[in-house]
């Protein structure tokens, strides 16, 4: 049984609809999942939503609904979301399902048996937005708290506390020895600075079941519910727990009523947990610390991406400043819509959605770069060849093959839009390689039938390979190209993309658009 690449994404609160920041990082996982699996990795993607807590509980009261249903009606949304983005996810995790529940709870036991947390009294300040207490640290110098913690009130309340002072010089010194852990580096340094520079709070880990019901009750403690963040990045083992794995089992204990019989999945460690800006405290802190008390290894990575504005505004649903990412695909094809995200923003930096920049990027690139070289390539050869494909031609056998090793690499790197640009390239040089060549011209003239047929082929069996790369990226383009081509299977290998498998004599079918151009601009 090998170890599969096992890759997750942040699970998304419900208490909202999704929006393009929420759809990018499926698109980003996505692209990854699906690279890993033309490079022959074995992969599995998981995905999914985050139910208990405050703000689900108040948005379930706000529609009059018990928050279960209200849940129940909101996962249906977001699961729908991952099949209009056209996610590969392997499985799809809900906090409310039994499963994870009840492993949650076998966590906290272990925990709590082996004398991670103690009870405590806090009396201080609380923000119900965010759900966290706050200290005098966060008062600004007039004494007010920031606007973003909402209605800030003063509490005196007893809970559960997870010591994370032991761990950090640990922490500290797992960062320094592994560069890689956090992605990009100037997250890492985000994350070291913050540790070097600060003591570590214990982490409040229960409310108080009274104040909020809606969580997972404590197993020692039925009078409290488990902190959501404790319960929600505890989905990353919980989901591959629930199918056997092995490597997730290992942290739990038969005594908690946890079938420990291995199935033949092996998933944990992660090699990539994607996730915002925002959260990376609790996926490079908290989480690796959780792990550790539960004697499971660390995820090999955690792949930080940046926050998508409109307009250079913040995205707020209360300015109705929002891409509704369903709206966009709606209207543009998906594959546009997964194309501009990617190509873009960089895995990293935070972005700027305009309207006008995707129109743009559809025109140029789609539909004037990759569609009409496809479109043209293959018409081409149904006029002149009847569809059939000539002997083997080498010009551009040696630049293609570059730029799919370039791509290879930023695959293994998290350079998804840099993938793209090795794509481009190719696009770009074949654009340029039909009007140095002139086919129609070559047409008119008998005597250079063996050039065209050595055009021709370069032509198509770039197609053929651009489908391959493009796959991860834009998988219906790539197999609408791989049909036109009459070619059978998926171009979902990247081994595939390897000059001269095009055999001569092999009749493609027919040509049509995969941009249609778009003259009108976009609605608003
Ligand atoms: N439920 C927690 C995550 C728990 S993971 C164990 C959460 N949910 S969220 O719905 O608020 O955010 C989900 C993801 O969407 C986060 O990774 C967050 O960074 C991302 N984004 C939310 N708004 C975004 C943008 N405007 N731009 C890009 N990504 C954004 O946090």
């Amino acid at each position: 049984m090998n170890k599969r690449f096992y890759i997750t994404t942040a699970i998304d609160y419900v208490n909202g609809l999704p929006h393009l920041g929420h759809a990018y990082e499926k698109v980003v996982a996505d692209v990854i999942a699906r690279s890993r699996r033309s490079l022959g990795q074995e992969v599995f993607f998981l995905t999914g939503t985050d139910e208990h807590g405050q703000k689900v509980q108040q948005a379930a009261v706000a529609m009059g609904k018990s928050p279960q249903t209200y849940c129940d009606e909101l996962a249906a949304v977001w699961q729908q979301l991952a099949v209009t983005l056209g996610l590969s996810n392997d499985d799809f995790i809900r906090t409310t399902q039994d499963r994870h529940k009840k492993l949650v709870q076998a966590i906290l036991a272990k925990l709590h048996r082996q004398g991670d947390f103690y009870k405590a009294q806090y009396t201080g300040y609380y923000s119900t937005k965010e759900e966290t207490f706050l200290t005098e640290k966060d008062r600004r110098p007039d004494g007010t708290f920031d606007p973003s913690y909402g209605e800030v009130v003063e509490l005196v309340e007893e809970n559960y506390y997870f010591r994370l002072g032991a761990h950090q010089q640990w922490l500290i010194d797992y960062l320094e020895a592994n560069p890689s852990f956090v992605y990009p580096e100037n997250r890492r340094n985000e994350v070291l600075g913050f540790l070097k520079n600060n003591q570590l709070e214990d982490l409040c880990i229960s409310r108080p079941a009274a104040r909020l019901s809606w969580g997972i009750p404590l197993p020692f403690d039925p009078q409290f519910v488990t902190y959501v963040w404790f319960d929600a990045l505890s989905n990353y083992v919980t989901a591959p727990a629930s199918h056997g794995d092995p490597g997730a089992l290992a942290g739990f204990d038969a005594v908690d009523g946890v079938d420990l019989t291995p199935g033949n999945l092996a998933l944990w460690p992660a090699d990539a947990h994607v996730i915002g800006k925002d959260i990376l405290k609790f996926h490079a802190v908290y989480w690796p610390i959780m792990l550790k008390a539960a004697g499971l290894p660390l995820p090999r990575q955690v792949v930080v991406h940046g926050w998508w504005q409109k307009d250079n505004h913040k995205m707020s649903k209360t300015t109705g400043n929002v891409v509704d990412p369903v709206a966009v695909i709606n209207e543009w094809g998906l594959d546009a819509f997964r194309f501009y995200v990617v190509r873009e923003l960089d895995l990293g930096p935070d972005g700027n959605w305009t309207d006008a920049g995707f129109a743009s990027r559809y025109q140029s690139e789609l539909a004037n770069g990759l569609g009409n070289l496809v479109n043209r390539s293959l018409s081409m050869l149904k006029r002149y060849r009847e569809g059939k494909v000539p002997a083997v031609a080498h010009d551009l056998a040696a630049e293609v093959g570059l730029a799919v090793v370039e791509l290879r690499q930023r695959w293994l790197a998290n350079q998804l839009q840099g993938g793209l640009e090795s794509i481009w390239k190719i696009v770009n040089r074949a654009n340029q390689y039909i009007d140095q060549t002139a086919p129609f011209k070559l047409a008119k003239d008998p005597a250079q039938a063996q050039r065209l047929d050595e055009v021709l082929y370069c032509l198509v069996e770039t197609c053929r390979i651009l489908a391959v790369c493009l796959q991860p990226y834009l998988p219906g383009t790539a197999t609408r190209i791989f049909q036109q081509l009459n070619l059978p299977g998926t171009p979902d290998r990247l081994e595939q993309a390897q000059w001269g498998r095009l055999l001569p004599g092999h009749v493609v079918g027919e040509p049509s658009p995969l941009f249609p151009r778009r003259d009108a601009p976009p609605k608003k």
